[in-house]
């Protein structure tokens, strides 16, 4: 399948690594469908950037923790697209409304954030299914070490949740691969111009210092056009033998040992 032509719905396309999604798939000649929940502007600005790059979509705006409001946002896209090619479940859910540890997390917040995470992308990805044919693409935005780690306590509702869509795209990978639509994950690693700006900016500074003195072996950050790529990989027409794979672009990060300390692991 060649991007080109193709249409794409992105969810939390109005900023961060959903926009770097949205520009890269919009420079291969894909229209996009930019959602977003609150920021309409942010979510123009992505449009309006996408028209630079030669294509063109329109906004939704849902939350897609709210199941009628994920199924009006497809039958938005039905309606001006007529079809989908390419679904990427990017939306990042208000994460800091049940960033709470394990003993303080109330069962509502937990809800919110699987709510945000794996029921929007199991809604998600039945109503995808219904609008795509043969040789369709989905992709879901995850963060790996969330479901295997511990020690970053507040997010264990996200975490657990990135755990659960996980293996819901194995799942899901299995259930359409006769129709061959392949469901993979992209784990980013850290990532600028993201969620990471909205930490304290101690946080912030620590983080990248972290990763840039070589936890990190390509000693930067991520950026949102380096997760476009890779989901612009998956979507193409090579990439339509690799399913049910959770895809890990982190500059090398998750191959650093932390048995030992980092001076010792540098080469
Ligand atoms: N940043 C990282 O380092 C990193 C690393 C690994 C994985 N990830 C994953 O990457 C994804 C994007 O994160 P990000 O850092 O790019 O976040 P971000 O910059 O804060 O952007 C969040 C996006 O999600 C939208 N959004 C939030 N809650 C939503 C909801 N309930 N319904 C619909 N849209 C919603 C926002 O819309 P509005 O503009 O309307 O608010 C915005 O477009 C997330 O799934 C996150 O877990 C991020």
């Amino acid at each position: 399948m060649s991007p080109t032509g193709r249409h794409a719905l992105i969810t939390g396309s109005s900023r961060g690594i959903g926009r770097g999604i949205a520009l890269k798939l919009s420079e291969m000649g894909v229209k996009v469908a930019i959602n977003y929940r609150q920021n309409e502007a942010a979510a123009n600005d992505t449009l309006m950037k996408v028209r630079e790059r030669g294509s063109d979509g329109l906004i939704v705006q849902a939350d897609v923790s709210r199941l009628e409001d994920v199924r009006r946002m497809f039958n938005q896209v039905q309606a001006a697209f007529g079809r989908l090619d390419i679904f990427v479940s990017n939306a990042l859910g208000e994460i800091f409304t049940y960033y709470r540890p394990p003993l303080e997390l109330t069962p509502e917040q937990w809800d919110k954030a699987v709510d945000s995470q794996a029921k929007a992308f199991l809604v998600g990805v039945q109503e995808a299914a219904r609008l795509m044919g043969k040789g369709g693409r989905i992709v879901a935005i995850t963060y790996r070490p969330g479901g295997l780690t511990a020690s970053w306590q507040p997010y264990f509702a996200q975490g657990s949740a990135k755990a659960a869509l996980d293996s819901l795209v194995r799942y899901f990978a299995v259930a359409l691969a006769s129709r061959g639509i392949t469901v993979n994950a992209i784990s980013p690693g850290v990532t600028e111009d993201s969620v990471l700006n909205s930490f304290p900016q101690e946080a912030q500074d620590g983080i990248r210092a972290w990763h840039r003195a070589g936890w990190t072996p390509m000693r930067r950050l991520g950026t949102p056009a380096d997760i476009g790529n890779a989901v612009t990989l998956l979507c193409s027409e090579e990439a339509g033998w690799i399913t049910g794979q959770v895809i890990v672009a982190d500059g090398g990060a998750s191959l650093m040992n932390p048995d030992f300390p980092l001076e010792i692991q540098r080469g």
